[in-house]
């Protein structure tokens, strides 16, 4: 490519494309990093600069890019069909991979509803979990509303954004989202209740137990992020957090819908966060990693009691009446399918476990940095908290977009992040090696220390 085209790729990128999560004023001063090419954990740009893929392509890349077995899945399956309707039809790879998702994934959960994105794949949670009351003899019709927590992150689509619990994303939305109840999530470097764990006894559970006992008969569902709020700031829940929610779940009649869009697939360190408490939620939303971050791809996943309230005569209308065009795409379960077999061939998790030590002994030095407030890990999943002030846990002023400025002087670096907030997010894909995760660290690192001071 002639650096005119280049040039000319800038300016329509700018002319032409609406970047989301983007403030397109600032964007539009920026010269845009244009990605041409991948190959394991590098990117590459349009001027052939290499980074590393520091948060796996928005969370979702799993072996590396350009994975052989997985282009050549691909390929195989484009010398088939690239797609046909789910919808009354069936299709092979959506077949193979409903099987391969259902022995992986908690004993319990039976059946896969596929959509292509995580908002959808809980979208489809709610809706599952609501209907089923509505319609099923055992159900019961006062339950229609939901539990969100705190910095919760479900996706963008209004139903999602309702059990949503990030002011900056969602408040704007308020006016078009159901009403829910919301229960504060444990945030144990800033808790609500200004307690401090352990000695705490998981004050915030307290919480989630009061609405169950005034509200259970309103409550389908609790909604949560196993383990790690992801959006919400790499938030990781305290041990034995999950499992107690997962009891008040059954004792008050609730449905738990376990949301591992971005915590499953062996970010933290097992194939589902959900294995780590021995808990098997009554729905789950997967998707980013399904398909090794190839392809849209997400897969909702439920109990044979809730797949059972739906059966029923045509004229009882207990169809579940949701259907997207691309569900089961054909290429991306081939994909997906592919991605499952390097797990197994390549042990991918066993592998994990070496590198996640590794990654925590690189993070050590962040903590002692004087604007660094907490450093939180959960497998492969970290976020730095960049604060004003250590003692107080002062924030810096947001329009200094301190976050925002790491990020770009780690690009100088040959890092490629994106932060939330001031929270400086690294979560590589699982195939990174040892070697590239210490030039991850060190170039974030450096990066913070030039920006901070
Ligand atoms: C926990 C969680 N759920 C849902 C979503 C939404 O997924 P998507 O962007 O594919 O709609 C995300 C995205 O980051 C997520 O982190």
């Amino acid at each position: 490519m002639t650096s005119k085209d280049r040039k000319k790729l800038e300016i329509d990128d700018k002319k032409y494309v609406w970047h989301p999560f983007t403030q397109m004023r600032g964007y539009e001063k920026e010269t845009p990093l244009i990605i041409e090419e991948g190959e394991g954990c590098l990117l590459r740009d349009m001027e052939g600069n290499s980074y590393i893929d520091g948060v796996s392509s928005l969370w979702t890349n799993v072996h590396g890019h350009r994975k052989k077995k997985l282009d050549d899945a691909l390929k195989e399956q484009l010398g088939k069909i690239a797609h046909s309707t789910l919808l009354g039809l069936s299709n092979i790879p959506a077949i193979r991979l409903a099987k391969k998702l259902i022995a992986i994934a908690p004993a319990g959960l039976t059946k896969v509803f596929y959509s292509d994105n995580g908002s959808t794949a809980n979208e489809i949670a709610l809706k599952m979990a609501f209907q089923y009351h509505q319609q099923c003899p055992w159900g019961k019709r006062s339950k229609k509303k939901f539990i969100r927590l705190s910095n919760a992150y479900h996706g963008d689509t209004i139903g999602s954004v309702s059990v949503g619990g990030i002011d900056l994303f969602h408040s704007m939305y308020k006016d078009l989202l159901f009403p829910s109840f919301k229960a504060e999530a444990p945030y144990c470097y800033r808790c609500t209740f200004g307690k401090t764990h352990p000695a705490c006894g998981l004050e915030c559970l307290t919480h989630v137990e009061g609405i169950m006992k005034a509200h259970g008969q309103e409550i389908a569902a609790l909604v949560i992020e196993p383990l790690v709020q992801g959006a919400g700031g790499i938030l990781v829940q305290p041990p034995g957090y999950l499992k107690r929610v997962r009891e008040l779940c059954t004792r008050y009649n609730i449905f738990m819908i376990a949301d591992e869009v971005a915590v499953g697939f062996g970010k933290t360190g097992k194939m589902f966060a959900c294995e780590h408490e021995g808990v098997v939620p009554d729905i789950m939303a997967l998707a980013k990693g399904i398909a090794g971050g190839y392809l849209p791809l997400a897969a909702t996943l439920v109990t044979q009691e809730i797949y059972e309230g739906f059966l029923g005569e045509f004229e009882e209308f207990k169809t579940f009446f949701h259907g997207h065009t691309f569900t089961g795409n054909p290429l991306a379960c081939a994909v997906a399918i592919a991605s499952l077999e390097v797990f197994e061939e390549e042990r991918t998790l066993d592998k994990l476990k070496a590198k996640i030590a590794h990654l925590a002994k690189r993070l050590k030095p962040f903590a002692s940095l004087e604007h660094v407030g907490e450093v939180r890990q959960c497998g492969i999943m970290v976020g730095i908290e960049l604060v004003y002030n250590r003692e107080t846990k002062q924030p810096f002023p947001p329009e200094k977009r301190t976050g925002h400025r790491v990020i770009m002087e780690a690009r100088k670096r040959g890092v490629i992040i994106r932060p939330l907030g001031d929270v400086i997010v690294l979560m590589p894909p699982l195939g990174i090696s040892k070697k590239e995760i210490d030039l991850l660290c060190q170039a974030v690192y450096d990066s913070i220390r030039t920006v901070t001071g």
